[in-house]
């Protein structure tokens, strides 16, 4: 990390701020004294020239469309690997050797059930709750039924909590959903692999044999490596700042998903279903980009955009691919809400508002179509989101949590509000 420094004038003063530079990608100036030396704040509540930490795990270059997970583009893990291959690379640095690989897929196959008095907690649930309500409820309860592994201090309770989240979120979403459609809940079988033993709790019922169909499978696991981190999104920064604070890891997972539920992130993708519903025809498409461009009008196209991909989001592309293989495998020849998403993008493309300001389809413009194809309820798209980025909230937490430098998050603020005034009786106000 070489290190230089930059001066700021600040009135009549002028401050040395040290500047770091990273492997890839932007230089920092490290601010840390500028209050002790200004007495000024800096201002950036978007944090969008704000680096909140210094990482290892992720980085993005959104001019390029580039996504590296420890150093490897997404393009090969997606297309050479699984997803808890993936897992693997996040949380240790290193892709896994073989050895490596099989104790790991056997330590998460070994966790995946959860304790049996959660079908009691599920049962405390109207029906029709929502399913991220759902979940962010029983991750935040599983710090209730795991006191073993709540001690952050202790780095073998932090793996075990880790190996337990990684492993149950698919029980716990397959549970949501099975709640949600009043069905029984389907037990993990350890002799099937991540993503078909979340497929296997999500379809199959007690009556008869469901076989996982391995294209579905792939295509699904695919999926979950597309969304397992993203640098220092809001959900991340979520978990870090619960994190910062000493909370025990179920809970700060419970503050990402909370987070993650937004329509402005990871809730685009229940969102972008809705819109392309809304829009029903190719032939709405124009009204409805006018509604995007008009300045009044709080309409967004929901999958499009990024605060980071300032081009094509890399992810976008592989999941249009996934999207058509799992059509093509369903034998669904003329998905309407694909020809609308397609039309769509197709028309965003050449308009000059989307080009000036860069908007491309993000991650969740094709998700929703392939996962409504799959079989699942719109409600449940953020929530498979979740269960996929449950390893990158680790991850990240994690690398804070082992930080010799890490401490509370507690940011300022520009205050704007009503000078010092005194107390007015009752009697005195009119
Ligand atoms: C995810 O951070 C991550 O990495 C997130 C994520 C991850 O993996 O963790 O990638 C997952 O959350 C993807 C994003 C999903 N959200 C959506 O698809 C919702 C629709 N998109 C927008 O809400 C928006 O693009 C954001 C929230 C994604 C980004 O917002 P920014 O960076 O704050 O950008 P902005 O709102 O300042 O917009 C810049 C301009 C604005 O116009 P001006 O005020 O400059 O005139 O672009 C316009 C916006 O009005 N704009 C859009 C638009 N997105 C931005 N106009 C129409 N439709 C859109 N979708």
């Amino acid at each position: 990390m070489t290190a230089h420094s930059t001066t700021l004038k600040v009135g009549e003063k002028v401050v040395d701020l040290p500047v770091r530079e990273g492997t890839i990608g932007p230089a920092v100036v490290d601010i840390g004294k500028l209050y002790a030396q200004t007495g000024m704040f800096t201002y950036d509540p978007g944090f969008t020239s704000t680096a909140a930490c210094e990482s290892k795990i992720t980085y993005i270059d959104g001019d390029e469309g580039v996504l590296l997970h420890r150093g490897y583009p997404i393009e090969q893990l997606a297309e050479h690997g699984d997803f808890l291959e993936t897992c693997y690379l996040l949380l240790y640095g290193e892709l896994p050797t073989p050895a490596q690989k099989s104790d790991f897929d056997y330590r998460i196959t070994r966790h995946t059930m959860v304790h049996e008095q959660m079908m009691r907690f599920f049962q405390a649930f109207r029906r029709d709750a929502h399913p991220m309500a759902v979940m962010v409820a029983s991750v935040g309860a599983l710090s209730a039924f795991y006191h073993d592994s709540t001690d952050i201090s202790d780095p073998h309770q932090r793996m075990v909590a880790s190996m337990r989240m990684i492993a149950k979120m698919p029980t716990l979403a397959a549970m949501a959903y099975k709640y949600s459609i009043g069905q029984p809940f389907i037990y993990p079988k350890n002799d099937l692999d991540y993503s078909s033993n979340f497929l296997n709790m999500c379809f199959a019922v007690p009556c008869e044999e469901y076989k996982v169909n391995p294209v579905l499978s792939r295509a699904l696991d695919r999926i979950f490596i597309l969304h397992a981190d993203h640098e220092q999104n809001a959900s991340t920064s979520t978990v870090r700042l619960a994190g910062s604070s000493g909370a025990n890891p179920f809970a700060c997972i419970a503050a990402g998903i909370a987070c993650l539920w937004g329509p402005a992130h990871g809730g685009a993708n229940e969102a972008a279903l809705t819109m392309l519903r809304e829009i029903g025809s190719v032939d709405n498409i124009p009204k409805y980009i006018a509604k995007a461009k008009d300045k009044n009008d709080p309409f967004r196209l929901m999958g499009f955009g990024h605060r980071v991909y300032k081009n094509y989001d890399p992810r976008a592309k592989i999941m249009q691919k996934t999207c058509h293989e799992v059509l093509n495998e369903l034998g669904i020849k003329d998905d309407p809400l694909l020809d609308i998403a397609m039309e769509l993008e197709r028309i965003a493309l050449s308009d000059d508002y989307f080009i000036e300001k860069k908007l491309y389809p993000n991650i969740d413009f094709y998700s929703g179509i392939t996962l409504k194809a799959m079989g699942f309820p719109t409600e449940m798209f953020t929530v498979l989101f979740a269960l996929a980025r449950t390893v990158g909230w680790i991850a990240q937490w994690r690398e804070m949590i082992s930080d010799p430098a890490q401490k509370i998050g507690r940011p300022r603020q520009l205050y704007t509000g009503a000078p010092q005034r005194d107390y007015v009786p009752m009697a005195q106000r009119r």
